[in-house]
C-alpha cells in the first residue's frame, strides 16, 4: 500500500525518520511509495559555499495535494553509484510544493550532481558546483538579467549552458509581474504564444506562484538552472515596475491593495521558486561569496529595503515648473538619500574591508555608471517622448551639443549658443535614468569612495538596462572636489535575456545612432550595444577581469545562432575622452 501521508501524519512520522537519522538508520521515507510525484519545473541549485549547496525542485503528486516525503542525493557521479550527502525534504503546499535544503558535507572547488526521488519517481539531475579553494587560478560568471517571457525564448540561458560557466548570477527581473493585457500587440510576439498566465498584473501570493512555475516551465530556464549554480537578486519586475522602499510606479493602492501586501506575496513566492539562502529577515538578500582569493562577490539589494522613491526626470530637468525643478535638486542633492541603506552599506563596507581576494564585485540591480546626459537634450528626449517629433528634437539637441564640443576641441570659435550648451552651470549634466544610481549619486559615492579608500579593485555587474554596457566608474568629487572624476573601478552591464532595449525606448534611432550618442556624450561609457540580446560572461584570473558579451541574434524562435559581439578587459586607466563624431 501506497505511503501517502497527511501533513499532520507526515510530521509525526518526520520525527520518526529524524530519529532513525540520528541513530543511524536508513532513510526510507517513500522509497516504497508507488503514487507518481511530477517534477514539472526541473531542478535547480544555489548560493553555494565550499562545504554546501542549496538544492531545489517543485515535486507534487499527481493526484492530491498531500505532502511529498523527499530523499535528496549529492553524487560524485552521474549514475549516484557514489552518494556524498543525502536527507529528507518535504514539498508541501505552505510553499506551493517547493523544496529548498542545503546540502552538507561538500569540498570546495568540486562538481557535483544532484537529485530528488520519491519512490520510483526521480527527478532530473542537476549539476552543482562549490566554491572554490582559496588557491583558484580562475572563475567564470555567466550574468544575466531581464528575461521577459512573453517577449521571446530564452535562447540566452540556452546558450549559457552550453558554453558552460562555473557559476550563473542572475542580477533581477527573473519574472515580469504584467498581465496578458500589457503584451505588445506585434503579430510576431502575439504567434509566439508564450503568454502570461492571467490578464491582470500579479498581486496575490498564488499569482506569484503561477508566474514563477510559468518562468520555471520554460525547457532553456531548466536546461540552464541543471547545470551550473544559481546566485540571484531581485530587482523592481519581482514585485512591480520601479519599486522602492514604501511602493511601485507599477503599484496603485487605489485599485490593487495595500503595497505591503503585494511585496509580501512577492518575496515570499521569492524565496520558495528560487534556490537562494532564506535567512530569517527576507528582504535582507544581500550576502557575500569568496571565491577563493580572486573574487569576493558582494550581492546586494538596491529596491525593497531602503531606497527611497525615484525622481521625475520631467521635474529635474525643468519640464514641469521651477519650483518642481527647486524641490527635485533638493531631493536629488540630498546627502541621506538611500539606495543601500546605512546597515546594508556598513555591512559592504565590513566586508569589502576584511575581504583578501583581489577583486571586489559588486552583484546588484541597476547601472552604477554615471549615465550623464546633457540637460539640454533630456529635456527634449527622454523616457516620456517617444514621439516621431520628439525623438526628431532629441536628434537635433544631440547634435547641437556635440557639434559644439567637437569645435571646442578642435580650437574653432563658438557661438554663444554653443558657448552656452557647453557651459555646466547652464547646461549641466544628469543621469538619464533616475531609478538608477545615478538618482541616488551621495548612496553611489559613499560606496565608491569607500572602495578607494579600501584600495579595492572594484567592478561592478549590473541588469535592468536591456542593453550592454562597459564603463569606468567614477567619483563626482561630492564629498571632497579633489576626487571628482577619480576612477575608482568599472561596470559590466549584461543586456536582457529576452526584455526590449533601446530599439524600444528610442525608435527614431538607428541602433549606431544611440551607440555613437551614448559614447560620445557619456564621459565614462566606453561601450554600449543598444539593440541585442544575450547575456555576459565574466572571467577572473589574479591578473585580469575580462567581460564577454554575448548575443543571441534572435528571441522569436528557439532556432538561434549567437556570437561574441566584445570583449572588454578591466583597464587601470580612464576612458580617453576623444573628439565628438556623431553619425
Ligand atoms: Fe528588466
Amino acid at each position: 500500500m501506497a505511503i501517502h501521508f497527511t501533513r499532520r501524519e507526515f510530521i509525526v512520522k518526520l520525527s520518526s525518520v529524524s530519529a532513525a537519522v540520528a541513530s543511524g538508520g536508513v532513510l526510507s521515507a517513500c522509497s516504497d511509495d508507488p503514487l507518481p510525484v511530477d517534477f514539472n519545473y526541473g531542478v535547480a541549485s544555489g548560493d553555494p559555499l565550499t562545504d554546501r549547496i542549496i538544492l531545489w525542485t517543485h515535486a507534487k503528486y499527481q493526484t492530491g495535494s498531500d505532502p511529498v516525503n523527499l530523499i535528496y542525493q549529492v553524487a560524485n557521479d552521474t549514475a549516484f553509484s557514489s552518494i556524498v550527502s543525502s536527507g529528507q525534504v518535504t514539498s508541501g503546499a505552505e510553499t506551493g510544493f517547493t523544496v529548498k535544503v542545503d546540502a552538507l558535507g561538500l569540498s570546495a572547488g568540486k562538481t557535483y550532481f544532484y537529485r530528488f526521488l520519491c519512490g520510483p519517481s526521480i527527478s532530473p539531475i542537476g549539476q552543482a558546483r562549490t566554491l572554490p579553494a582559496s588557491d583558484a587560478t580562475e572563475v567564470t560568471f555567466s550574468v544575466f538579467s531581464c528575461a521577459d517571457y512573453p517577449l521571446g525564448f530564452f535562447n540566452a540561458y540556452a546558450e549559457a549552458a552550453k558554453r558552460d560557466s562555473h557559476f550563473a548570477i542572475h542580477l533581477g527581473d527573473y519574472i515580469y509581474e504584467y498581465g496578458t493585457g500589457s503584451a505588445p500587440t506585434d503579430p510576431i510576439i502575439q504567434n509566439l504564444k508564450r503568454f502570461a498566465d492571467h490578464a491582470n498584473e500579479t498581486l496575490s501570493l498564488e499569482d506569484y506562484r503561477k508566474r514563477h512555475a510559468l518562468y520555471k516551465s520554460d525547457p532553456d530556464s531548466k536546461t540552464l538552472h541543471a547545470k551550473m549554480p544559481m546566485i540571484a537578486v531581485w530587482d523592481d519586475h519581482e514585485v512591480s515596475n520601479d519599486n522602492y522602499k514604501d511602493g511601485a510606479q507599477g503599484h496603485d493602492p487605489a485599485t490593487e491593495g495595500l503595497y505591503t501586501v503585494r511585496r509580501t506575496a512577492a518575496i515570499q513566492a521569492f524565496h520558495e521558486w528560487m534556490p537562494i539562502r532564506t535567512g530569517a529577515d527576507k528582504l535582507k538578500i544581500y550576502r557575500s561569496f569568496d571565491f577563493g582569493r580572486l573574487v569576493s562577490l558582494h550581492m546586494l539589494e538596491t529596491r525593497n529595503i531602503a531606497r527611497d522613491k525615484q525622481i521625475a526626470i520631467t521635474e529635474l530637468a525643468g519640464l514641469e515648473g521651477a519650483a518642481k525643478q527647486a524641490s527635485a535638486l533638493a531631493e536629488y542633492a540630498r546627502a541621506d538619500r538611500q539606495m543601500l541603506g546605512a546597515e546594508q552599506l556598513a555591512w559592504l563596507q565590513q566586508k569589502m574591508s576584511g575581504s583578501q581576494a583581489t577583486w571586489q564585485v559588486l552583484g546588484q540591480q541597476v547601472l552604477m555608471a554615471r549615465m550623464e546626459s546633457p540637460v539640454s537634450v533630456l529635456s527634449v528626449l527622454n523616457g516620456d517622448s517617444r514621439d516621431p517629433a520628439a525623438q526628431q528634437r532629441g536628434l537635433e539637441a544631440i547634435n547641437a551639443y556635440l557639434t559644439a564640443k567637437a569645435k571646442k576641441a578642435a580650437g574653432a570659435p563658438l557661438t554663444s549658443t554653443e558657448t552656452a550648451l557647453l557651459n555646466p552651470a547652464i547646461n549641466p549634466k544628469i543621469g538619464y535614468n533616475l531609478d538608477a544610481w545615478d538618482g541616488y549619486i551621495a548612496a553611489r559615492e559613499a560606496v565608491l569612495a569607500s572602495a578607494l579608500q579600501l584600495n579595492k579593485k572594484l567592478i561592478s555587474l549590473a541588469g535592468d538596462t536591456h542593453n550592454g554596457w562597459h564603463s569606468d566608474l567614477t567619483l563626482m568629487g561630492l564629498a571632497n572636489a579633489a576626487l571628482a572624476n577619480v576612477k575608482v573601478g568599472e561596470e559590466f552591464a549584461t543586456p536582457g535575456v529576452s526584455s526590449g532595449g533601446f530599439e524600444e525606448y528610442l525608435p527614431g534611432f538607428t541602433p549606431a545612432q544611440v551607440k555613437s550618442l551614448f559614447e560620445n556624450i557619456v564621459d565614462d561609457l566606453r561601450w554600449l550595444d543598444p539593440s541585442r540580446r544575450g547575456y555576459l560572461k565574466m572571467t577572473f584570473t589574479a591578473t585580469e577581469a575580462k567581460g564577454e558579451w554575448i548575443f543571441v541574434n534572435q528571441v522569436l524562435s528557439r532556432t538561434y545562432s549567437a556570437d561574441l559581439g566584445h570583449t572588454a578587459p578591466f583597464r587601470a586607466a580612464k576612458k580617453a575622452v576623444a573628439p565628438d563624431v556623431f553619425i
